[in-house]
């Protein structure tokens, strides 16, 4: 949605120095600086950002990007928001393109409406808090549960007194529309009907009363540190025992996390991510000094609570109360969790004793022995494995085919990895069957399995051109990355290429086919893309991953003319190589045309002149 060019035109504006270093203390190191990784705890800084090149690089994790990038890494944000932030802290105003003025007028209306909404949960907050000060029934309670105020104050606990309309004394609009919106109120039509705070309709009301009444209330903030809803305890016996905000334009159950806010930074700084089931585990675990917990807000965990957490660190571990429900939510995180796993970012799965939840657990026995649970905790593919034969009998061909069905649907959520040869190959050993037949697709899933199929089709094809690729000479596949790696820091040199040189980075068979293929097209539209902006485009095809392994760190340093001499030696050696190839090819055919020997004679000629210009380099 938002044009390339300017995000290139905000790449080149903001200064990436600054933005990272607003976060990370850095030190002018030659050309460029350096500072402690955000994204790795170490002690001795390989962190490093080039002023001149615009990207940030970690020699120690890998860490690679623009300062989109870092905003979004770092801070956790969406891309979208961290072009905002970006755009925001750089004086810039990101475009709204293609939108008439009756679409401003409800961007505009929208933004509006969420601006008010935060404040009101934030007044209703400040509310809640106040009276948890005067209540000493709720006080009571929470120290009952062995909290401490600190920890309270901490959260932002607090308590909705037992009133109808206590909210009143909040608002001097009791009856204005953002009390419903925000989720706070809850409006009733003359048949009883609730009014849904999306769409609401002031008109239809016949009643109005706080959804939140003799509560414990806990704040929920995204992860800028937004209010966008509570969640609210009884303090005794009653149902619901947890009541939440409903959904709002603010609030979406299935995407946010209790405490990430909180957790943020000890997440990014352990590598690490807790899940837990409830809000009182995560402030239980915070007290006890593990920081790095999080919830899932009464809903199961989905796909992209796994992504969001990715963002801030490699490793996620659900924990699980041990008991029967504990195992189910358990094999509902393993299907969201799959998609999202490969060799850099793993799951693990840690399951209580059936007595205890996290806040019991820590409570009773202490912090170091939920640490070393967490360091117990099983790994992802351990749990499948259990999860494919649980309750059948794989000393049978019947037990082993049903785990093999089982099997089937949960593998093709992993995406192509070394950690998803492993897993196929071991579940083949196990269930004495074929890592082809369980990578096949799942059978009678036409409708619903269609794009995992469809993503198993590419990625046996990507398999059968690494495969092809791997058999070229391990040389040429490092000299296509190496040209590409280089194009991807200055991509106007790919204009200098000739056309044979075009071609040889798009052989079918060469390492840098798929992205030189890319690039190709996109500088037909973009002649002048610089490579910050290359970055993005990158991210927003979907290919960012894949051009991950190309961060062209080491060529932080280098200017332009060395860019260039480093280019031009890989494509000769590229060229040498498919030449060689060439060679072979017609000398096993026989040489038996004029032709074929023509052209034999000519590769020869062409091998000389490279030759020739080896010295140079
Ligand atoms: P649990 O019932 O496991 O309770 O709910 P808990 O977290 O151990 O709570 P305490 O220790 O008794 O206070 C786990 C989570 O499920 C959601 C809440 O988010 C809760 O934290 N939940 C539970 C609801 O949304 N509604 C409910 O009625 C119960
Ligand atoms: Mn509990």
């Amino acid at each position: 949605m938002i044009p390339q060019d300017f995000i290139q035109e905000l790449l080149a504006r903001a200064d990436i120095v600054e933005i990272v270093g607003s976060s990370v203390q850095l030190k002018k190191a030659g050309t460029n600086y350096k500072g402690l990784c955000p994204f790795h705890s170490e002690k001795s800084p390989s962190f490093t950002v080039s002023p001149g090149k615009q990207f940030y690089h970690c020699f120690g994790c890998g860490a690679h990007g623009t300062a989109i990038g870092f905003l979004m890494e770092h801070l956790g944000l969406s891309f979208p928001d961290s072009v905002r932030e970006l755009a925001a802290r750089s004086g810039m105003t990101v475009p709204q393109p293609q939108l008439d003025s009756r679409q401003q007028q409800q961007v505009q209306a929208q933004r509006d409406l969420r601006r008010t909404l935060h404040e009101v949960l934030e007044q209703a907050n400040s509310h809640y808090r106040d009276r948890l000060r005067t209540s000493p029934r709720a006080i009571d309670y929470l120290k009952g549960r062995g909290l401490t105020g600190r920890i309270a104050a901490r959260f932002g606990l607090g308590y909705a007194p037992d009133d109808w309309q206590a909210l009143a004394a909040a608002f001097p609009n009791y009856d204005a529309d953002p009390l419903v919106q925000s989720g706070l109120v809850v409006a009733r039509d003359t048949a009883g009907e609730t009014l849904e705070p999306t769409g609401f309709d002031s008109a239809r009301v016949a009643r109005r009363y706080d959804r939140l009444r003799d509560r414990i209330t806990f704040p929920i903030r995204n992860v800028q540190g937004e209010l966008i809803g509570f969640g609210g305890r009884v303090l005794d016996r009653g149902e619901p025992k947890y009541l939440n905000s409903p959904e709002t334009a603010l609030f979406h159950k299935g995407e946010e996390l209790y405490g990430l806010h909180e957790a943020r930074a000890a997440i990014q700084r352990k590598g690490q991510a807790v899940v837990v089931e409830g809000y009182l585990d995560v402030i239980a675990l915070a007290q006890h000094g593990i920081e790095h917990a999080v919830a899932t807000l009464g809903t199961a965990c989905s796909a992209e609570h796994v992504r969001r957490l990715f963002r801030h660190a490699a490793q996620v571990v659900f924990s699980f109360d041990g008991d029967a429900a504990g195992r189910r939510a358990a094999a509902r995180a393993l299907e969201a969790a799959l998609p999202a796993v490969g060799d850099e970012r793993s799951v693990k799965f840690l399951f209580l004793p059936t007595e205890h939840d996290p806040d019991s657990f820590v409570r009773t026995l202490g912090a170091e022995a939920f640490e070393r649970e967490l360091a117990r905790a099983q790994p992802l593919s351990q749990f499948l494995l259990e999860q494919v034969g649980d309750g059948l009998a794989l000393d049978t061909a019947e037990g082993r085919a049903q785990a093999v069905a089982r099997a089937r649907p949960l593998l093709a959520l992993l995406s192509d990895s070394a950690l998803k040869t492993q897993i196929v190959a071991e579940c083949a050993r196990r269930l004495q069957s074929a890592p082809a037949e369980l990578r096949a697709a799942p059978a009678g899933r036409a409708a619903s399995r269609d794009r995992s199929a469809e993503a198993e089709d590419t990625t046996s094809m990507r398999g059968a051109l690494r495969a092809r690729a791997a058999r070229l000479s391990a040389p040429h596949t490092d000299h296509a990355r190496t040209a590409l790696r280089i194009l991807f820091t200055q991509p106007p040199l790919w204009h200098q290429l000739s056309a044979t040189q075009h071609a040889l980075l798009k052989q079918p068979d060469a390492a840098s086919q798929q992205l030189a293929a890319w690039l190709e097209s996109r500088l037909d539209m973009e002649p002048q893309l610089s490579s910050p902006a290359l970055w993005e485009a990158l991210r927003a095809d979907g290919l960012l991953d894949q051009a991950a392994s190309l961060a062209p760190a080491d060529l932080l340093d280098l200017d332009g003319d060395e860019l260039r001499t480093h280019l031009f030696g890989a494509l000769d050696s590229i060229e040498r190589d498919w030449v060689k190839r060439r060679q072979q090819q017609l000398a096993a055919d026989g040489l038996r045309s004029e032709d074929e020997r023509l052209e034999y004679g000519a590769l020869s000629a062409r091998l000389r002149e490279l030759g020739r210009k080896l010295p140079r380099l």
